[in-house]
């Protein structure tokens, strides 16, 4: 199995140690332990955290774990399997699930991980497209056009990156009636379900709608722990079951501090979403109102959920490749191009982080576009 260098990460990769500023990262403002713990009993969780046996964890993660997460999506824990975050719960469901000759329909532009491994393992996978013309409206008359007799799966991302776009329950209903018609599975990635910028938008978590629905989360964007690199997949017994038998050749376990840190998150999990939902809604309105003043330089949808958004450049005669490079050489600004998504022209803005740094990124890169364009 032959996998492609995946642009967006190598990209991010290449810059991230040396950028004094970023509009790149796809998360909410990360945790400290101290500000993670001081959630609950600091000391009590310092004496547990240094009396952790650090060996290794059970293999699909502490029963404590994984019953909070089962019961988020009103499962058993035996429906849930522990990850390395996000990105090998993808990569287990796609190895399990996708044979040669499949045909993979998946939301695009896209992660790239929710394509590349189908097609490294031979499927014919099929875009989706969302597309700027339509606002990023998915259109699911599109999607039923796609779905052919060899249909093992459909790829979905809900809230989506990088264009913030949203699947309405109505409609994902739709495509899991589908799925339980046709016996195809619905492989959803929520990672960024829980940062609902506009209230009532993201529908229930696919697993809690349908036998046929994956539902695949993390720590990493909406709870702002991508460090403890912990994700799950919540799916059908005999689905967990192969991808744990996929988990033993690549991670075998989780560590043990992560699984504490996971599992005290979700105790305290009210106060973290108020923490990171504020910080998304307020820079969403430092955002819009940046981009309300640079009408002159893009054509934007504002993002329905999660922090990150997809504008299209206008007036700038270069590519957003080499704008990009030009910002970090100039400011020391890190930015994520189109061409990291197969969409030239476009920028990827991530806008997650500290709010007062969100302010100064953005001033960055108003200074590098009034001193190299004029809008029309
Ligand atoms: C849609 C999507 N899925 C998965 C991931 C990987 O996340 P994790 O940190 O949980 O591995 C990302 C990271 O950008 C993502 O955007």
């Amino acid at each position: 199995m032959q996998l492609p260098i995946f642009k967006v990460e190598r990209w991010i990769n290449e810059y991230e140690t040396r950028a004094a500023y970023e509009l790149a990262e796809t998360d909410i403002k990360a945790f400290t332990l101290r500000e993670l713990l001081s959630f609950g009993d600091l000391e009590a969780a310092k004496e547990d955290l240094l009396n952790t046996r650090l060996a290794y964890n059970p293999t699909t993660g502490s029963d404590g774990l994984r019953s909070a997460i089962a019961s988020l999506h009103n499962e058993s824990p035996d429906n849930v399997l522990i990850t390395t975050g996000a990105i090998e719960a993808n990569f287990h469901v796609a190895n399990a699930l996708v044979e040669p000759g499949d045909t993979v329909v998946v939301q695009f532009p896209a992660y790239q991980a929710l394509y590349a491994t189908a097609e490294a393992r031979g499927a014919t996978v099929k875009f989706w497209r969302m597309r700027y013309e339509d606002k990023f409206e998915p259109d699911i008359d599109e999607l039923r056009k796609l779905i052919d007799n060899r249909t093992k799966l459909v790829v979905l991302n809900i809230p989506h990156n990088p264009t913030g776009a949203v699947i309405s329950e109505d409609q994902l209903r739709t495509i899991l009636r589908w799925a339980e018609d046709e016996g195809f599975y619905v492989l959803c990635d929520e990672v960024y379900h829980e940062l609902e910028t506009t209230e009532g938008v993201v529908p229930p978590y696919a697993r809690t709608l349908s036998e046929r629905a994956i539902s695949v989360g993390s720590m990493s964007k909406a709870y702002g722990l991508s460090g403890l690199r912990l994700g799950w997949i919540v799916g059908p017994e005999e689905l967990i079951q192969e991808c744990w038998e996929w988990k033993d050749y690549t991670s075998i376990s989780n560590t043990p501090l992560s699984d504490y840190l996971a599992t005290f998150a979700f105790r305290h999990y009210d106060k973290i979403r108020e923490r990171n939902i504020s910080i998304a809604r307020s820079n969403h309105r430092t955002l819009l109102e940046w981009l309300k003043e640079h009408e002159g330089f893009f054509d934007y949808v504002m993002p329905k959920a999660g922090v990150l958004c997809f504008p299209k450049l206008k007036n700038v005669p270069i590519s957003s490749e080499q704008l990009c490079r030009e910002v970090f050489e100039q400011h020391k600004l890190l930015l994520v191009p189109g061409e990291c998504f197969e969409m030239p022209g476009h920028l990827r803005i991530g806008f997650g982080g500290d709010s007062e740094r969100l302010k100064i990124a953005l001033g960055l890169l108003s200074e590098y576009l009034n001193s190299h364009f004029r809008p029309a």
